[in-house]
C-alpha cells in the first residue's frame, strides 16, 4: 500500500488564488493590506522564508515592507521599530522573523507587537484566545496543517493524535486546534518515556522536532495519517523532513511530502491572516 499524498504546494496555490480575488475586491473599497517583515542578521535558512513571504504577498497583491536589521541590533531599536509599524496605517500585519540573535529576549520583541497586527499568531493574547477557543490569529504552521487534514476529508474528531515537539510556534497550538476538532491529543518530547509506543499509537501523527528523518515506517501504525513539520537540509544540500518518507508512506494512509508539504501551507495561513488584519482593522 502506498500512503495518499498530502499536496500543500497544491492547496497552498489555491487559497492563494482565492486571496487574490479578496484582496482585489477589499481594494476597491479602499483596503490595501501591507505586511512588514523584520528579519534581524543573516541567518540563510531565515532569509530564504522571508524571501517566500514577500514573494507570496507579491502574488496577491499585498504590499509587504521589508527591515532587514543587523545581527548587532539593540534590542531597544528593535521594540522602537515595531513600535513605528504598530502606528503605520499601511502596515497591518507585523511578523518578527525568528529565531533572533541570543542578546535579544523573544518574548518581550512578540510582547511589544500590537496583538492586533500579530499575523504570526504568537503575542500571549493571540495564544491566550487560541486556548480558550476564541481565536484572533491562527499560527500559521498549525493552521496549515489543520486546513491540509481536512480539505483531504480526513476525521479528527475521536483520534488518537500524537504530536512530536512541544515549542511555541508548532507543538503547543498545533494540541489545541486538534483538540478543538475533538481528537485525543498527546504531546511528546525529549523527555517523553515510551516515545516509540506513544507514536505507535497514532492516527494523526504530527512530527516538529528538527531532526532529520527521526521517525521510520516500523515506527508508526498502519494506516496512520503523517503529517512532517520538518525541514533539514542535509551536507549534501538534499532536504529532508522529521519523518522518512521512502519508509513511512508504506506505511501511512496519508502523508506530506517535504518540501511540498506543510511548509508552502504556513505561507498561506500568513496570507489568510494578513488579508483578515487588514479587514479587521478597517471596521
Ligand atoms: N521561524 C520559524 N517559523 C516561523 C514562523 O512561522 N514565524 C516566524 N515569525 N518565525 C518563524
Amino acid at each position: 500500500m502506498s500512503a495518499r499524498v498530502l499536496n500543500g504546494k497544491e492547496l497552498a496555490t489555491k487559497i492563494k488564488g482565492e486571496l487574490k480575488q479578496t484582496v482585489e475586491e477589499i481594494k476597491k473599497k479602499g483596503i490595501y493590506p501591507g505586511l512588514a517583515v523584520v528579519i534581524v542578521g543573516n541567518d540563510p535558512a531565515s532569509r530564504v522564508y522571508v524571501n517566500s513571504k514577500k514573494k507570496a504577498c507579491e502574488e496577491i497583491g499585498i504590499e509587504s515592507f521589508e527591515y532587514a536589521l543587523d545581527e548587532n541590533v539593540s534590542e531597544e531599536d528593535l521594540i522602537k521599530l515595531i513600535k513605528k509599524l504598530n502606528n503605520d496605517d499601511r502596515v497591518n500585519g507585523i511578523l518578527v522573523q525568528l529565531p533572533l540573535p541570543k542578546h535579544i529576549n523573544e518574548e518581550k520583541i512578540i510582547l511589544a507587537i500590537d496583538s492586533s497586527k500579530d499575523v504570526d499568531g504568537f503575542h500571549p493574547e493571540n495564544v491566550g484566545r487560541l486556548m480558550t477557543g476564541n481565536p484572533q490569529f491562527l499560527p500559521c504552521t498549525p493552521a496549515g496543517v489543520m486546513e491540509l487534514i481536512k480539505e483531504s476529508g480526513i476525521e479528527i474528531a475521536g483520534k488518537e493524535c500524537v504530536i512530536v515537539g512541544r515549542s511555541n510556534i508548532v507543538g503547543k497550538p498545533q494540541s489545541m486546534l486538534l483538540l478543538a476538532e475533538h481528537g485525543t491529543v498527546t504531546i511528546c518530547h525529549s523527555r517523553t518515556k515510551n516515545l516509540e509506543e506513544v507514536v505507535k499509537r497514532a492516527d494523526i501523527l504530527v512530527v516538529a522536532v528538527g531532526k532529520p528523518e527521526m521517525i521510520k515506517g516500523n515506527s508508526i501504525k498502519p494506516g496512520a495519517v503523517v503529517i512532517d513539520v520538518g525541514i533539514n537540509r542535509l551536507e549534501d544540500k538534499k532536504i529532508v523532513g522529521d519523518v522518512e518518507y521512502e519508509s513511512c508512506s508504506k506505511v501511512a494512509s496519508a502523508i506530506t511530502p517535504v518540501p511540498g508539504g506543510v511548509g508552502p501551507m504556513t505561507i498561506a495561513m500568513l496570507m489568510k491572516n494578513t488579508v483578515k488584519a487588514a479587514i479587521a482593522q478597517a471596521e
